[in-house]
């Protein structure tokens, strides 16, 4: 964690690869965890076949937004601050599309134990990418209610 953060986030945003956002605690003194958000996109055939359909046939696969990075210090964890930093990325996710329009945020588990963490907010693994998962940006809407 502290070696992404010290090195590359803020190079990353310079050049618009990812914007990182950071968890602050005990009175703006330690950072606590944080996330990374960029564009990215998704082939439609990725998709599990029962909701490719409801989705268009672009050459340029479907807009999405990746969620690349979220850890929080393995000093605190296991007190709501992995699930605060999730929510936040995935509402930020959502209020982006306002703007620039995005049908899901993706996200790539690092072990079995990430994707849980995933699953119990509503992500699912790709069929075809396993350790990759996705969301809806109606679901993330509804859980960020919106
Ligand atoms: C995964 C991670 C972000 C969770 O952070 P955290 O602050 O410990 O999580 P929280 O305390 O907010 O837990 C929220 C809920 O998820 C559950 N949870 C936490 N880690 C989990 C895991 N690895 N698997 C399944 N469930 C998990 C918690 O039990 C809690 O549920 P509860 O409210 O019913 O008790 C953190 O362990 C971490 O940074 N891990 C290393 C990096 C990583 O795996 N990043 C994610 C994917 S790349």
């Amino acid at each position: 964690m502290d070696g992404y953060l010290r090195i590359l986030a803020s190079q990353h945003g310079r050049k618009k690869i990812s914007t990182t956002t950071v968890l602050l605690v005990d009175d703006a003194a330690r950072i606590a965890g944080y996330h990374t958000l960029s564009s990215a996109r998704l082939d439609l055939g990725q998709l599990p076949p029962s909701l490719m359909k409801r989705y268009p046939r672009y050459a340029e696969g479907i807009p999405a937004t990746l969620l690349g990075r979220l850890a929080v210090d393995s000093g605190y964890r296991g007190k709501g601050w992995g699930e605060a930093l999730l929510l936040n990325a995935l509402e930020r996710s959502y209020l982006a599309t306002s703007v620039v329009a995005s049908a899901f945020v993706i996200v790539r588990a690092i072990d079995a134990e990430a994707s849980r963490f995933y699953e119990r907010y509503g992500f699912k693994e790709l069929p075809a990418s396993p350790g990759r998962l996705f969301i809806t940006m109606r679901t993330v809407q509804a859980l960020v209610g919106r």
